[in-house]
């Protein structure tokens, strides 16, 4: 039977709740005994029958108020209680599963991970330990009693405070926790094991002290304190910024190694993947480090958005995911750099949710239609999801949005909310009409801002004609005209501001609201003719054309006074010359950079002072994936080598001056403070050019013995193999020796050796999979190996000849019986061949067609696969 869809407009109110959930684990990793008492009420009167969701656990027995009770029907994925004979509108049951962890590979439910037992129940894993009413508008109060060998699991632990505990004459010893608020079952979490535990406290602003613990597998403590320190300065900031206070007496935050994704919001309890806790300067990047600080904060965020304002249903997952990364940007926008985070989020929306929505995949972030949930984890639930909160904060600034997030919560506090519940609140709190913004909720594609100019210097006016036009995507072939926020500046040709004037009054905002399919916006006086910085910040998700000349580009790159519109207009500059010169490779011409772009640059690394922050991320070449989202059909092959050119032409007209700058922003200590890591990556950024010239090797070589940190380290490390320098394989079998004992840090070697240039490297991928390192039940090992190989080297994946494809799907095929979260996501580059030649569209819909037809194809692979060859 193919699976069923789920859609949105079917939402309905339960028939039945559950108010008390009491839970018994006796801990095996052969065999975990599960028992589940539940207060089940009747909601609807009329309801005959309760279906419960559950599967892959062995169903042991059931009681209806404390008599067996036989009169069920079981499926697949699901249990159905015929209660016609019932009446009573409150009843208990009592449910015994049978569990087996230490062979649950999917990463989802209970299952084992190293020595430890843990759980991972969103978006529906709950239902893989018993059967529930496993919906996030099912709220319940948990009461959990954990059982297991005292020495194998000295620690027990679940959401809520610790209430009681014991111990039994075999070695054994027992815990409950109890949770005061009531809570779906995606939020329980369970963990057993042995750890080292680092503790602190927190003093709330009303003056309550909350302990904090953080476990860690032993002999990690010495990588665990950036992680704590993250969490107090979290909380610290949730308090200042948004007026929430946390509300438990503990929280816990678990760190483990098999997680299919970053962290997760247990109430009380978080689970982490250990990639996004530990953190030391020999081990991990400045970025791990940010990194480390931006998952903590996110899943503290949620315990207001998310755990005490839940989703109604799972189309809303954006109504807690959106919302908390705005959050955790904001954070981290608020505590470092802003224009850092401002960038690299922008950087990252292009690439990857750009890309997501001119593929298969194509969804508003509240989607319609959902086969399986856990493939709705996208960018553009999260990310595009937090570009629209950032829209509505850009609508009505700082006051009103938190005039709004006051209300959102307080009506909705302990209740399964929906996007319409928040919007609303924004609308009624700030006075601000949000009808039309609505329809970002339920439009996917990325909408297209075709801009044209216009200056009368007789009069002084200055028009700007914007058309608006989103085109259609694979779920949705109609679309309709936004709401965008235009945020905008006017420089002169000397790049000096000019005010924003409507006939002679100057503007209150510099945002024009963009709602018409086409509109005109008129300014007066304006004395010059202007050169306009448009989307500053990047106001809403879309693409911009306006027809910019190199020398307006170069104008704002150099003297633009927001920083994200510099790098903006130097994003445009790189994007012309690319284009130029991808026509000219498939043509057979000759490869040149425009000396006006040398020029500019030349003269952004002498004044790197400035700005050193905007200056490294300026003089970042983009990778060959946002080249690649420059094209409606990708050129694997001509993007590597216009790119390629492009830093080798730059690094050897601007050795002088790289090297000069190199030499001079070395540092001698390692420090983790935002001056330190833009000293760092300025002088890093200098390296990556240097790496392709005449003293590369030296210099590379030099920079990788000298190292006293991860950053450095690695940065050497993946400039010799990205520029194929001499040194590369005794570098490369140095960090082997020194990290092969750790996954983490071995993950950084697999990636560089998944992103080599070299023709061979595919093979070595292949023999990297029996590396001992590499673990095939590791999601970690696998994405940062195969996953890096096929979202990554371009190049590679993509080989004429169609082995990297068939090396995808010959691992697909393993994955989806061992891990179909993770298949589904490892999938996504070969469901995108709409976006290649005829040649290599053929091999991969073929890969696709051999991937549909293995047996028990999960849901995960089968509503992806589906989709792309529909
Ligand atoms: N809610 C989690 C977050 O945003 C996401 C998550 C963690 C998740 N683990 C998962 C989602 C497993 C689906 C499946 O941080
Ligand atoms: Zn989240």
């Amino acid at each position: 039977m193919l699976p069923k869809a789920k859609y949105r407009k079917d939402y309905k109110k339960p028939d039945f709740t559950i108010s008390d959930i009491f839970l018994e684990f006796r801990l095996d990793p052969e065999q975990t005994k599960v028992t589940a008492k539940t207060l089940v009420h009747k909601l609807n009167p009329e309801a005959t029958s309760l279906r419960l969701d559950g599967h892959s656990f062995q169903f042991a027995s059931i009681k209806l108020n404390d008599a067996d009770f036989s009169n069920y029907q079981q499926d697949n994925e699901s249990l159905t209680l015929d209660l016609s004979e019932m009446s009573a509108e409150k009843f208990e049951l009592e449910i015994v599963t049978l569990l087996s962890p230490a062979h649950n590979t999917s990463l989802q439910g209970l299952y084992q991970s190293g020595d430890a037992l843990c759980t991972q129940c969103e978006a529906e894993g709950f239902r893989q330990i018993t059967y529930m009413l496993d919906r996030p508008d099912v709220l319940a109060r948990y009461t959990t009693r954990i059982i297991a060998d005292k020495t194998k699991y000295p620690f027990l632990l679940s959401n809520g405070n610790r209430i009681r505990q014991g111990e039994l004459d075999n070695g054994y010893h027992w815990i409950e926790w109890q949770d005061p608020f009531p809570k779906p079952s995606y939020l329980f979490a369970l963990v057993a094991g042995d750890f080292d535990v680092l503790r602190d406290t927190f003093m709330t602003k009303s003056g309550r002290e909350v302990a904090l613990e953080l476990y860690v597998d032993k002999g990690n403590l010495d990588r665990a304190d950036w992680a704590m320190a993250s969490l107090k300065k979290s909380m610290k900031w949730d308090e200042e910024r948004f007026d929430l206070e946390y509300d438990l007496d503990i929280y816990m935050i678990v760190a483990v190694d098999f997680f299919n994704m970053g962290a997760m919001e247990n109430k009380g309890l978080n689970i982490f993947n250990s990639k996004f806790v530990l953190a030391n300067p020999q081990t991990a990047t400045d970025n791990d480090y940010l990194d480390v600080e931006r998952v903590i904060a996110h899943e503290y965020f949620h315990n207001w958005t998310g755990n005490r304002v839940t989703c109604r249903d799972w189309f809303q997952l954006s109504l807690k995911e959106g919302l908390t990364v705005f959050r955790d940007q904001e954070f981290s926008s608020d505590t470092g750099s802003r224009n850092v985070n401002r960038i690299n989020n922008v950087k990252f929306l292009r690439a990857v949710q750009f890309a997501e929505d001119a593929s298969p995949m194509a969804h508003p972030i509240r989607p319609e239609k959902v086969i399986e949930m856990n493939n709705f984890y996208t960018v553009t639930v999260y990310e595009k999801g937090a570009e629209v909160i950032r829209m509505i904060h850009t609508l009505l600034g700082e006051e009103k949005f938190q005039a709004g997030m006051k209300l959102y919560i307080a009506e909705n506090d302990g209740t399964a909310a929906t996007c319409e519940d928040f919007v609303s609140a924004m609308e009624r709190a700030s006075g601000v009409d949000l009808t039309q913004f609505r329809r970002w909720y339920s439009q996917s594609g990325t909408p297209e801002l075709t801009v044209s100019d216009e200056y009368d210097a007789n009069t002084l006016t200055y028009r700007l004609h914007v058309a608006q036009m989103t085109p259609s995507t694979m779920d949705q072939m109609d679309k309709v005209n936004l709401h965008i926020p235009l945020r905008i500046a006017l420089y002169d040709a000397a790049g000096e501001r000019q005010p924003l004037k409507v006939r002679g009054e100057e503007l209150a905002s510099d945002v024009l609201n963009v709602t018409q399919y086409e509109q005109t916006f008129e300014f007066s006086p304006v004395y010059k003719q202007p050169v306009p910085a448009l989307l500053c910040e990047f106001s809403a998700p879309v693409k911009l054309d306006f027809p910019y000349t190199n020398a307006q580009l170069i104008t704002l790159m150099k003297f633009a006074e927001n920083g994200f519109v510099r790098w903006d207009a130097a994003q445009m500059l790189f994007a012309n010359e690319l284009r130029q010169n991808l026509q000219r490779y498939q043509q057979n011409q000759e490869l040149q950079l425009s000396a006006e772009l040398i020029q500019a640059l030349q003269y952004l690394v002498e004044n790197y002072q400035q700005d050193i922050e905007v200056t490294t991320l300026i003089l970042t070449l983009p990778k060959e994936t946002e080249f690649a989202e420059l094209f409606k059909t990708i050129d694997p092959v001509g993007i590597r080598v216009v790119r390629s050119f492009m830093q080798k032409t730059i690094a050897n007209t601007l050795k002088d001056a790289f090297l000069r700058l190199y030499n001079h922003t070395q540092t001698e200590t390692y420090q983790i403070d935002q001056q330190s890591i833009a000293l760092r990556s300025f002088n890093n950024v200098c390296l990556s050019y240097l790496a392709f010239t005449d003293f590369g090797n030296t210099l590379v070589a030099k920079h990788y013995t000298h190292a006293n940190n991860m950053t450095d380290t690695l940065a050497a490390l993946a400039l010799a193999v990205q520029a194929q320098l001499p040194c590369r394989d005794e570098l490369l079998a140095d960090f082997e020796h020194k990290w092969q004992h750790d996954g983490l840090v071995m993950d950084k070697w697999f990636a560089i050796q998944a992103t080599r240039p070299d023709e061979n490297v595919l093979e070595i991928v292949t023999h990297l999979m029996d590396h001992p390192s590499f673990n095939f039940n590791n999601p970690n090992r696998l994405r940062a190996l195969v996953g890096s190989f096929c979202s990554q080297n371009l190049n590679a994946f993509h080989m004429i000849d169609g082995s990297g494809y068939r090396f995808l799907v010959d691992i697909l095929i393993r994955l989806n019986s061992s891990n179909p979260q993770i298949a589904a996501r490892l999938v996504e580059p070969l469901i995108r061949f709409a976006r290649y030649d005829n040649q290599r569209q053929t091999l991969m819909k073929r890969g696709l067609e051999r991937l549909r037809d293995v047996e028990n194809l999960s849901k995960d692979l089968f509503e992806k696969i589906e989709k792309a060859l529909q």
